[in-house]
């Protein structure tokens, strides 16, 4: 792929680091250096870190040479993932032997599952803080300072950080993430998420709104609604006289201006209403793309994943949105292997990307992982070959069935925005389409934030090449 940004639900994005661009006009005492890992929910929440930590006089460094303070905030949906960390904290061992003063932190997903054992278990780690504590971060610092290793793991019924301008790290100035919930009432038997972000909450409206209108202002063209499960965000006023379902918000959001483009992620299949399909079908800035994970296409295999659904009523579903939004972009998660899974489920899988046809899929082999219902009630049973031999196949069925995707768009024309100059070439432009696919163009004289309509003349597997046109 090219320029192929995946941000939006790739939770294999593994510690890079981000500094705003510019400082600004304010001059920090201290510097800390943030990692973030995982899904997008977690880059916005470094977002939100990097707000408080402005507050208490750190400012943003990219360069970790000249840090007071380094954070990896961190993500335990696979064993890998956590590894990655581990392997990190080690890098990080003799700088900090070198350097007094200097202070590491844990903070995320591994925090919040690890807890104080993080401690013991990587002596050299100053701070540890869970995903719903990051308000305590300049007490916990102070506390650190003094030489106490200092940890808040406490999950919240409440905390949305409604509140908190996030400090955009990550920034082309055209696109930006917006959370507007906070944990997951699922318990998906595989998945670590419900425990280690706590119980599902959805942020005031209000606040939500407030900040895209910001972002719109500030020049942003582009918001993505994060939640764990967007089509189960309710927010109810503490009056308790007004409420605004996932649709209602929707809506507010793309009313703010037409050129500011919604996208949202993720969509469960069990609560994709119609009323979201419509809301989609009416504003033309909310775009034709919906990320609607269906993990297996085994009937046996959805019902040991509690995702309580079945084969045929994610079926539906797909055929709902072709029905309601024709031309919609539809992308997908996969695990492969999942506990007692058999080559009949497998084809099944197979079988549901035939029929789906996705545009993008995120594919996994099954990793267990401690605590889960799955680790409890079931044996991780398929062979490491197996299961990655069956993800191998998935891929490579994905792949064609992608690449079939891009080559009909050869000879259409699609309304782009431009987010950035194109890595290969500093005379190409790169954006995307309302369904979310990369498209690549000659600059000429555009620039970033524009919509410009581009007619695709090629592809790869990843990317449309086209021309503007007048
Ligand atoms: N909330 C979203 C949903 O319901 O689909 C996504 C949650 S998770 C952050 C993103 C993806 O990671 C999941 O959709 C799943 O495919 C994958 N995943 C989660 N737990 C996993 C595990 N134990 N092993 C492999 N993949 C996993
Ligand atoms: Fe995990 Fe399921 Fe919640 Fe997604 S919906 S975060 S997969 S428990
Ligand atoms: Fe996200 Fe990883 Fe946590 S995917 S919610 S950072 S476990």
């Amino acid at each position: 792929m090219l320029d192929q940004v995946t941000k939006v639900h790739d939770e294999s994005r593994q510690g890079e680091a981000f500094a705003p661009e510019a400082a600004g006009t304010q001059t920090y005492i201290k510097k800390f250096y943030i990692e973030s890992y995982g899904c997008a929910m977690n880059f916005n929440d470094s977002e939100i870190v990097a707000s408080i930590l402005n507050q208490e006089g750190f400012g943003a460094t990219r360069n970790v040479d000249e840090a007071d303070l380094i954070l990896l905030n961190t993500c335990s949906i696979r064993e890998k993932a956590e590894q990655t960390v581990r392997k990190r904290l080690t890098e990080f061992r003799s700088r900090k032997k070198a350097t007094p003063g200097l202070l590491v932190g844990v903070l995320g997903c591994m925090a919040e599952r690890i807890k104080g054992k993080l401690l013991e278990e990587e002596k050299l780690v100053d701070l540890v803080v869970g995903p719903d504590a990051y308000r305590s971060l300049p007490a916990l610092i102070a506390e650190a300072g003094t030489g106490q290793k200092s940890v808040n793991v406490l999950l919240s019924r409440e905390e949305t950080y409604g509140d908190i301008s996030p400090v955009r790290l990550d920034n082309n100035g055209v696109t930006s993430f917006v959370s507007i919930m906070r944990g997951c009432n699922n318990m998906c038997s595989f998945c670590v998420v419900p425990f280690t972000r706590g119980r599902e909450r959805s942020r005031d409206a209000y606040s939500i709104v407030r900040e895209a209108e910001e972002l719109f202002e500030n020049g942003y063209r582009e918001v993505t609604l994060l939640g764990q499960n967007v089509d189960s965000y309710y927010w109810t006023n503490d009056a308790g006289t007004e409420t605004v379902t996932f649709a209602q918000l929707l809506e507010r959001v793309a009313l703010i201006n037409p050129l500011l483009r919604v996208r949202f992620s993720t969509s469960h299949p069990k609560d994709i209403t119609d009323e979201v399909l419509f809301t989609i079908a009416k504003h033309e800035n909310v775009c034709n793309y919906i990320h609607l994970p269906v993990q297996s296409g085994s009937n046996r295999i959805l019902q040991l994943m509690n995702r309580t659904y079945t084969r045929e009523w994610y079926m539906k579903k797909v055929t709902r949105i072709r029905e309601i939004l024709p031309d919609c972009g539809l992308s997908t998660d996969v695990i492969t292997g999942f506990c007692t899974e058999t080559e009949e489920d497998h084809q099944e899988t197979l079988n549901m990307m035939r029929f789906a046809h996705y545009d993008l899929a995120y594919m996994y082999f099954y990793s267990e992982r401690p605590g889960t219902l799955a680790e409890r009630r079931y044996q991780d049973d398929v062979p490491e070959d197996v299961k990655k031999r069956r993800l191998a196949e998935v891929v490579e069925l994905h792949r064609s069935n992608a690449e079939a995707g891009m080559k009909k768009d050869v000879g259409k024309t699609f309304r782009v925005l431009v987010e950035g100059t194109s890595k290969r070439s500093a005379e190409q432009l790169f954006g995307r389409n309302d369904q979310n696919k990369v498209i690549v163009f000659p600059k000429e004289q555009f620039k970033k934030g524009d919509y410009v309509m581009v007619k695709i003349e090629s592809c790869t597997s990843g990317t449309l090449i086209g021309k503007a046109i007048a």
